[in-house]
């Protein structure tokens, strides 16, 4: 096990220990396991906003996945794909994060409105030209159509404050004035809605190569500018503004999340946030060269402790927020996650296209797992990203598309969004391959808003099945029934020509002398309900 491995488990152990969840390796691959539930015990809400999407301008992940425009022979309202539409109301998306990511700090709000569109570049996803066509009234219109929220990232690496306060104003006023009439003119009398504002996307990095000092003093001033004027957003469902947070482990990352929090203990009437942004990818290393498809048990095992890291960032960058913000007012929100593999040969490579398997739907589950145990700060979260690019949701070929594995996570969790944290106790065991340990299993569990016990379990063990026996103290459970997503091989995946390889099928259990037992199959992710 390497030094990294070592410092990964006895962070989980910390973080499992708080949640009332035990991890202990003893329990062997033919012990059954045993959680139980303390349903009187509940927790935070599990905010619908970690199930949130990113959708930025890069590669196919707006043209074509999204916008085939109006004049398209893929059948579209708008322009926008209505095949693409239906499959996200299907996983009832909170919000979506755009228009990026590092096209964000390079994007100019006013070429994509108005009938003459000013076509410019996309330097940093391959150089290609970007016309524009998809803009605020498009991207409005598409969150509108799959009846999500805005997350709308602001430019602070190139732009001002006074573009980007003028972008708020004409997205958000009601009142008359130039900017109003110009969206009014463009189709939308309608002040939108605006939920979430990203002031800036690692602006340690793409986002313009700040000092923490730098872009602090810079954070305020887009904090103080950048207003929502939507009558209806002043003193209920006020808009989210989002710091740009730490990107990963290392120690600029601490200091980072310290500079900006510690500035947040002593802010004035005159700047605010509502959440710090944290990014962390699955990669292995930079580059990525790890495949994302045709890969073996080693690499299946390798990824998953890789992703099981985030538990360790979450708590780690957590505990600095705690000391400068004990009561939690500023949510973490992991804006960017997901895996990140090698480009798939053949694809140009600025465009991020990779494979979807069922390894990235346990890792999905898995992650979703430990936002839910840190619901109490972790209050948002945007897979990377929506479609075609990275770990999507769905691939699209022209008038083609298909559903990945990782969609199948966001759905049957669904139950899982506003609800309410039980915590769970269980011996997870271990499952071992060439040196990389893992726990065998891994489980929440949740008083949805439909008043059911929701429970997901995920079998990590690739081999073996693990036998479930499932208490729910104070609750005489009768039965289960749900969904379970599993396949014949690690790396199997769905493909246009065969799109049903990974979905789920039922699964259910009847009590049997008290007890309620379930079977997970071996590489497995399982949601179901406890009557
Ligand atoms: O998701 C792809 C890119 O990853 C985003 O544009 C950037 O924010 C991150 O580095």
């Amino acid at each position: 096990m390497t030094k990294r491995g070592v410092r990964f488990e006895c962070s989980l152990l910390a973080g499992l220990a708080l949640t009332g969840l035990a991890l202990t390796p003893s329990a062997t691959a033919t012990e059954k396991v045993a959680i139980s539930i303390d349903a009187s015990k509940a927790g935070v809400q599990i905010n619908r906003n970690i199930f949130g999407q990113f959708a930025e301008h890069l590669g196919h992940g707006i043209y074509d996945g999204i916008w085939v425009g109006p004049d398209s022979t893929i059948p579209n309202t708008r322009g926008i794909r209505n095949d693409v539409v239906a499959a996200l109301k299907a996983i009832k998306v909170p919000n979506v994060r755009w228009p990026g990511g590092c096209f964000a700090d390079e994007y100019h709000w006013r070429k994509g409105v108005g009938i003459q569109r000013t076509v410019s570049l996309n330097p940093n996803w391959g150089g290609v030209t970007e016309t524009n066509t998809f803009g605020t009234h498009e991207f409005m219109d598409f969150v509108d159509q799959i009846g999500s929220d805005a997350y709308v990232s602001i430019n602070v690496g190139s732009g001002t404050p006074q573009e980007a306060a003028e972008w708020l104003e004409y997205m958000t006023t009601a009142q008359p004035t130039t900017l109003e009439k110009e969206r009014a003119a463009n189709g939308h009398p309608a002040p939108y809605k605006i939920s979430m504002l990203g002031i800036g996307n690692e602006s340690w990095d793409c986002g313009g190569n700040m000092t923490p000092e730098y872009y602090l003093s810079q954070m305020k001033i887009y904090s103080r500018f950048v207003r929502n004027f939507n009558p209806a957003q002043q003193d209920k469902e006020q808009m989210l503004k989002i710091a740009v947070g730490p990107g990963g482990d290392e120690p600029r990352w601490t200091d980072w999340t310290e500079t900006v929090m510690k500035a947040y203990q002593q802010h004035t009437w005159s700047w605010d946030i509502n959440g710090l942004s944290m990014h962390s990818y699955t990669v292995g290393h930079w580059p990525s060269s790890s495949a994302s498809v045709g890969f073996g048990e080693t690499e299946y095992s390798q990824i998953l402790k890789h992703t099981l890291e985030m538990d360790a960032l979450i708590s780690k960058h957590s505990a600095i927020m705690d000391k400068y913000d004990p009561q939690k007012r500023v949510a973490l929100i992991i804006d960017e996650w997901g895996a990140w593999y090698a480009p798939l040969p053949g694809s140009n490579p600025g465009f991020l296209v990779q494979q979807n398997t069922l390894r990235d739907a346990i890792l999905a589950a898995l992650n979703l797992n430990i936002f839910a145990r840190h619901a109490d700060r972790v209050r948002g979260a945007n897979i990377a990203q929506m479609i075609n690019v990275l770990q999507a949701m769905i691939m699209t070929d022209k008038e083609k598309m298909v559903l990945s594995p990782t969609y199948y996570i966001f759905k049957m969790y669904v139950p899982f969004q506003d609800s309410t944290f039980l915590p769970v106790q269980f011996n997870s065991g271990t499952y071992s391959h060439d040196g990389i340990s893992l726990p065998r299993v891994d489980a929440i569990a949740a008083e949805g808003k439909d008043g059911k016990l929701w429970v997901a379990f995920t079998n990590l063990d690739p081999n073996e099945a693990v036998e479930i026996e499932l208490n729910v103290t104070g609750v005489t459970a009768k039965s289960t029934s749900g969904e379970t997503l599993t396949a014949s091989k690690v790396d199997s995946t769905n493909s246009f020509d065969a799109p049903n390889i990974v979905v789920p099928k039922p699964i259910s259990a009847k009590a049997q002398g008290g007890k309620l037992t379930l079977k997970l199959d071996p590489k497995s992710v399982s949601v179901v309900s406890v009557e």
